[in-house]
C-alpha cells in the first residue's frame, strides 16, 4: 500500500542484471508464530555491469536482522533499507552475502511468499513473492542453484519439502532438520517450501531413457482417497511429453502438494508443484466430470512447465506468454489427444470468444507481449494464457506439425538453462524451418481482436468463386492504427451433396494444401477459386484457425446446412451457434418458434448414435449470456436473458420427446469411471435432462430420481443444477438442503454447492448472495470460497449482477474493498465484470462506473486494484 501513485514498469527499460547469484543456500527455522530466514548467496558482478554499480536487492515486508559480506557483519551505515529494497553500495567482484531476516507467515493473508494454509506452511513465489521471504534479486533472469534447509517441530511437521532431491535429515532435540538440493539452476519464482502433517500417495514412472522417477502427491489426511486420478494424469502427461515433444523428466522425484488456500489454480515450482486443492483432488463421489477434466489438464500444464518454463524460462515478466501461452497450447493438445479434439477446440473457442475477446475489447486490453504494467499479478490473463496459446497454434498451422516439432526441438536445445524472450521462441521456429515470421510477430505486439469480413461472388459460367477477405483491428488503449496481421484461414467449399470440393486457388502461393489454410496477410485480398462446378457453401476458419471475429453473411438455411454437413466438427458447432444467435436476436420480444427444418435437424442430431455424444451436447447448448453479450453492440443483460430463455423453452418443448429418448438411451447402471467415453455420454444425458426439466414436471421428477440414485457427483450435481434452474424454488431448496446435509464436511463439495446457488439466474440475487456470505461455510480468507460466491455471481448470474437498481455492482465493489488490503490479487481479479461498463446500456453503464469511482475514491488502494480501476475509468 503506497501513498504515492503506483508507477508503471516498461519493457523498453529492461536491463541485464548487474550481479548474478551462483548458489543460494536458505535455512528456514519455522517457529511458533514467526520464521527466521537465513540466506547465503554466492555472488559475482556481471561482466557488462558498470564497475561501481550498487547491489539493489528486492524485499517486501521483511524484518531485517543482519547483513554480512564475506563473513564480516556490515554496520547499518554500510547498507540502506528502502521500502522495497536493500542496497549495498560497495562490494568486491565476487563475494558471499549472508542475510538474516524474520517473516510472519501466520499474518500473511495475501497468500504470496511463505504463508499458512490450514495447519501447513507453503509458499507461492511467482511472480514476485520470493521477495516476501528474503532479500534477493527477484527477477527471472537471475538463475541460481538452490539448497534449502528446513528446521521445525518434528511432530507438527513430519513432512518438510523443497525443490530437488532430499540430501540430508537430522534430529535435533524435538526438532528435525531436512535439507534439499536442486541441481538445476532456476529463478526464485520457482522456489517452493512445504511443511505439514501430510499423507502421501506414491507411484513411479520409468522415463524413456529408463530412469525411475518417484511420484508423490501430498495431501491433508482427510483427502488421501482423492489422489489417484491426479497420479494417473501425471503419468499420462509424462509419457505424452516424451512422445509428442521428446521431453524427458530430469529429477529423481516429482512431488505435488494440495493446499486449500491458493490464489490461482496451481504452480509449477521445480520438482514440487503446489496445487489449489480444487485442481488436484477428486474421487467419483465428490468430483464432477468437468472437475476431472480440469484436473487432468492442470496436472499436465504444470508438468509441461518443467520444460516450457523451468528448463527454459522467461527473461522478464513481459515474456510471460513465452511459458504460459506455449504451455497452455501444450496442455490443450494433450487434452485433445486424451478426449475429443473437436470438443476441446469448441471449449477453447468459447473461452476466447466470451472472456478473451471481452478483455481485448475493454480497458485492460494488452498485447500477448505487453509493453508495460503496474502490477504483474494483473497480467495472468486470458490474453497471456489463451490468446498466447492460440498464437502458438497459428504457428503450428503455418509450419505444419512436423515443422513445428523441429522448431520446438531447436528451441529447447538452443535455450536450455536460459531465460529468454518470446522472439527467441519465434526465431527457433523460423530457423528450424527456413521461414520468415516477421509479419506474424504482430500477433505478439498488437492488442485487440481482429475482424475479418468475407464476401464471395460465384460465376457459374466461369466456374469461379471470388472471395474477398478484409481485416481490421480496432484501436485499444494506447494503440491506434494497427497493421494487418498474418491470419491463417483454414477453409473448405462445400457442394450441394455436403462434400468438400477440391480447392484450386489463385494466387496458389497463398494456399497451404496440407492444412487447407489460406494466408491472409494484407488489409484486403482477393482470391479466386477455379473449377467450382456449383455454388458452394463457404466454411471459413475451420478448427477456429485464428482468434478473430468473422463477419460473413450466411442465411439461416446455409447455417443449418453447415450444421448438418460440414466435415469440420468445429464449424458444425459454430454454424449452430450462429444460428442460435440469430434466433436469440429475433426473439427479443420473448417469442420464438423453431422452423420445421431446424427442429428436424436438431432432432436427428440427438438421435444420431454415430456422433460423439460430447459433441452433440455442445451442438445443442445455447450460447451463454456472456457469449451473446460479446456479440452485441450494446449489451442489455435483461433482454439477453429473456430472449435466450425463450429460445431455450422453444427447444425444450419442440424436442421434448427426443430429449427424453436420448436421456433414456444414455442412462447407464455401470459404475462410474472418469474415462472419456463415459464422460461424453454423461454430458449429453445431463444436457437432455436440463432441457427436459424445462419442458414439463416429469423432468423435475426424473431429476429427483437421478439425484437420489446417483453414485457420483457428475450425476448428482447435474440433477441439482437442473432442479435449481427449473425455477421450482421449493424443490430447489429441498435438494440444496439435502445436498448440504450430505456434504457439509467436504470443503470442495461445499464450494460447488455455493456456486450453484450464486451463479444461478433463478437464485443469485444480490440479497441472496449477501445471505450466502453469512453462511458458516463461507470464509473471506479462502479464495476458492470467494470465487464460488462472488465470482460465480458476477460472471454467471448476469441478470442479477446487472440488476437495474445497481445492487449487484455495489455488492461486487464492497467485496473488492473488503479484500483490497487482505488479498490484493483476489480483489483485483474480482473486478473483471465491472471493467466492461462501457459496453452496457446507458443506465447500467452509469451505475457500474459509479462503483468504480467509489473504489477509486478509497485511499490505500493496492497496486493490483489501483491499476485495474484507474485504467477502467480512463
Ligand atoms: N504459473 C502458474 C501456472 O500457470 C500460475 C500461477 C501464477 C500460480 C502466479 C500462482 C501465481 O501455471
Ligand atoms: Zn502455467
Amino acid at each position: 500500500m503506497k501513498d504515492a501513485q503506483p508507477k508503471a514498469i516498461y519493457l523498453n527499460d529492461y536491463r541485464e542484471p548487474d550481479f548474478r547469484i551462483d548458489t543460494t543456500e536458505l535455512t528456514f527455522a519455522l517457529e511458533e508464530d514467526s520464521t527466521l530466514v537465513s540466506s547465503k548467496l554466492v555472488m559475482q558482478r556481471n561482466q557488462n555491469a558498470e564497475n561501481n554499480a550498487a547491489l539493489v536487492l528486492h524485499g517486501q515486508e521483511l524484518e531485517l536482522l543482519s547483513v554480512s559480506v564475506d563473513g564480516k557483519l556490515l554496520a547499518p551505515e554500510q547498507y540502506e533499507v528502502g521500502e522495497e529494497t536493500l542496497t549495498i553500495a560497495t562490494l568486491p567482484e565476487r563475494f558471499v552475502l549472508e542475510i538474516q531476516n524474520r517473516i510472519y507467515p501466520h499474518k500473511n493473508t495475501a497468500l504470496e511468499g511463505l504463508y499458512r494454509s490450514g495447519g501447513m506452511y507453503c509458499t507461492q513465489c511467482e511472480a514476485e513473492g520470493f521477495r516476501r521471504i528474503t532479500y534477493y534479486l527477484d527477477r527471472p533472469d537471475v538463475m541460481s542453484v538452490f539448497t534449502t534447509h528446513i528446521i521445525a517441530d518434528a511432530e507438527k511437521y513430519p513432512v518438510m519439502l523443497s525443490n530437488g532431491n532430499l540430501i540430508d535429515e537430522q534430529q535435533l532435540d524435538g526438532k528435525r532438520k531436512v535439507s534439499w538440493h536442486d541441481p538445476h539452476k532456476k529463478p526464485a519464482y520457482l522456489f517452493a517450501l512445504v511443511a505439514g502433517d501430510l499423507l502421501c500417495s506414491s507411484d513411479e514412472f520409468v522415463t524413456m531413457s529408463g530412469r525411475k522417477v518417484d511420484l508423490r502427491i501430498f495431501v491433508e489426511p482427510q483427502n488421501i482417497d482423492k489422489t489417484e486420478y491426479a497420479l494417473d494424469a501425471l503419468k499420462r502427461s509424462m509419457r505424452w511429453d516424451e512422445e509428442v515433444y521428446g521431453r524427458e523428466y530430469d529429477l529423481d522425484i516429482f512431488m505435488i502438494v494440495a493446499v486449500d488456500d491458493f490464489n490461482m489454480g496451481a504452480m509449477e515450482n521445480k520438482g514440487l508443484n503446489i496445487f489449489n486443492s480444487s485442481c488436484v483432488l477428486a474421487n467419483p463421489a465428490t468430483a464432477t466430470d468437468a472437475a476431472y477434466q480440469r484436473i487432468e489438464a492442470i496436472v499436465a500444464h504444470e508438468y509441461f512447465h518443467n520444460w516450457s518454463g523451468n528448463r527454459v524460462t522467461c527473461r522478464d515478466w513481459f515474456q510471460l506468454s513465452l511459458k504460459e501461452g506455449f504451455t497452455v497450447f501444450r496442455d490443450a493438445s494433450f487434452s485433445a489427444d486424451m478426449h475429443s479434439a473437436t470438443v476441446k477446440r469448441i471449449e477453447d473457442a468459447n473461452i476466447m470468444r466470451t472472456v478473451q475477446f471481452a478483455e481485448d475489447g475493454g480497458p485492460m486490453a494488452h498485447p500477448v507481449q505487453p509493453d508495460s504494467f503496474i502490477e504483474i499479478s494483473n497480467f495472468y490473463t486470458v490474453t497471456i494464457y489463451e490468446k498466447g496459446a492460440e498464437v502458438v497454434g497459428m504457428i503450428r498451422k503455418i509450419l505444419g506439425t512436423e515443422g513445428f516439432r523441429k522448431g520446438s526441438d531447436l528451441y529447447f536445445e538452443r535455450h536450455d538453462g536460459q531465460a529468454v524472450t518470446i522472439y527467441d521462441f519465434v526465431a527457433a521456429m523460423e530457423d528450424a524451418n527456413g521461414v520468415d515470421l516477421t509479419l506474424f510477430k504482430r500477433w505478439y505486439k498488437q492488442a485487440g481482436t481482429p475482424r475479418v469480413s468475407a464476401e464471395s461472388v460465384y460465376d457459374a459460367a466461369a466456374q469461379t468463386l471470388t472471395l474477398t477477405l478484409r481485416q481490421m483491428c480496432p484501436d485499444t488503449p494506447g494503440q491506434t492504427g494497427k497493421l494487418p496481421m498474418w491470419i491463417p484461414v483454414q477453409l473448405g467449399l462445400i457442394g450441394g451433396d455436403g462434400q468438400d470440393m477440391a480447392v484450386n486457388v489463385e494466387p496458389a502461393s497463398a494456399w497451404t494444401a496440407d492444412s487447407q489454410v489460406l494466408h491472409l496477410t494484407e488489409a484486403e485480398q482477393t482470391f479466386v477459386f477455379h473449377g467450382v462446378t456449383e455454388q458452394p457453401v463457404l466454411s471459413l476458419f475451420r478448427d477456429f484457425s485464428a482468434p478473430v471475429k468473422v463477419e460473413c453473411e450466411q442465411s439461416n438455411e446455409e447455417l443449418l446446412f453447415l450444421l448438418q454437413n460440414d466435415s469440420d466438427g468445429f464449424n458444425r458447432w459454430d454454424a449452430g451457434q450462429r444460428l442460435m444467435l440469430n434466433w436469440i436476436r429475433s426473439a427479443a420480444d420473448s417469442q420464438f418458434e423453431l422452423t420445421d427444418d431446424a427442429r428436424n435437424a436438431f432432432a436427428s442430431l440427438l438421435a444420431d448414435e454415430s456422433l460423439d455424444p460430447a459433441m452433440v451436447s455442445y451442438l445443442l447448448t445455447l450460447p451463454s449470456e456472456a457469449y451473446i453479450a460479446e456479440f452485441s453492440d450494446v449489451v442489455d443483460p435483461a433482454a439477453i436473458h429473456k430472449a435466450r430463455k425463450a429460445v431455450q423453452l422453444a427447444l425444450a418443448e419442440s424436442l421434448q420427446a427426443e430429449f427424453i429418448a436420448c436421456y433414456q438411451r444414455l442412462r447407464s447402471d455401470a459404475s462410474y469411471q472418469p474415462v472419456a467415453a463415459d464422460m461424453a455420454a454423461r454430458s449429453l444425458k445431463n444436457l437432455a435432462l436440463s432441457y427436459w426439466v424445462k419442458a414439463d414436471a416429469s423432468g423435475l421428477q426424473q431429476a429427483e430420481r437421478q439425484y437420489t440414485a446417483a453414485d457420483n457427483m457428475t450425476d448428482q450435481m447435474a440433477a441439482l443444477v437442473a432442479t435449481v434452474n427449473s425455477g421450482d424454488r421449493a424443490q430447489a431448496q429441498t435438494l440444496l438442503d439435502r445436498f448440504y446435509a450430505q456434504w457439509s464436511g467436504d470443503a470442495l463439495v461445499v464450494n460447488q454447492w455455493l456456486s450453484v446457488q450464486a451463479g444461478s439466474a433463478e437464485m443469485g440475487t444480490a440479497d441472496y448472495i449477501r445471505s450466502l456470505l453469512q453462511h458458516p461455510a463461507f470464509d473471506w480468507r479462502n479464495p476458492n470460497k470467494v470465487r464460488s460466491v462472488i465470482g460465480a455471481f458476477a460472471n454467471q448470474a448476469l441478470v442479477h449482477f446487472h440488476a437495474t437498481d445497481g445492487s449487484g455492482y455495489e455488492l461486487l465493489a464492497d467485496a473488492v474493498l473488503r479484500l483490497n488490503e487482505a488479498n490484493p490479487q483476489i480483489a483485483s481479479r474480482l473486478l473483471g465484470p465491472l471493467t466492461k461498463w462501457k459496453r452496457l446500456v446507458p443506465a447500467q453503464s452509469q451505475l457500474m462506473k459509479a462503483q468504480l469511482e467509489r473504489i477509486m475514491a478509497q485511499g490505500n488502494l493496492s497496486k493490483d486494484v489501483y491499476e485495474v480501476v484507474s485504467k477502467s475509468l480512463i
